[in-house]
């Protein structure tokens, strides 16, 4: 993987925000997921009448780019309104690819904070705690 923009991945969530389906919460999420092959994986908070039915932004990329082959990941970015972090069920989600994914959690005005997954998710549930198993 060669070196790649965090600000280009930043400005791709924002831009993905836009096909967000949130007509229930009004809450748009948007989410870049860049794999080690070099492709960039967006997409939008779908939302369901039945509300629990909804997949955030997150996991829509993660089943996206993992439905289409990539296994392996360098970066998340998610951009919100104001900036919000991500779910439980999206760091466990983005866990089972790495701790050390890179996720920036961003504003639509491009401002971001960054961290790991495995800071975001410390301790977690993986699949060496099922290796473990008798
Ligand atoms: N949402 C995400 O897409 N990602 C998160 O990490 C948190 C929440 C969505 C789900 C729902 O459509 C809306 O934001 C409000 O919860």
């Amino acid at each position: 993987m060669k070196t790649w923009s965090r600000k280009e991945l930043v400005a791709k969530a924002i831009e993905a925000r836009e096909n967000a389906y949130a007509p229930y919460s009004n809450y748009k999420v948007g989410a870049a997921l860049l794999g080690k092959s070099g492709r960039i994986y967006t997409g939008g908070n779908v939302e369901n009448a039945v509300y629990p039915l909804t997949t955030c932004a997150e996991r829509a990329v993660v089943v996206k780019a993992v439905s289409e082959g990539e296994r392996e990941f360098v970066a998340l970015a998610v951009a919100t309104e104001n900036a919000g972090s991500p779910c439980g069920s999206c760091r466990q989600v983005l866990r089972e690819f790495g701790e050390d994914i890179v996720v920036l959690i961003a504003d639509i005005a491009g401002n971001y904070r960054e961290a790991k997954v495995g800071d975001l998710l410390p301790d977690s549930f993986s699949s060496k705690d099922l290796e473990e198993i008798e």
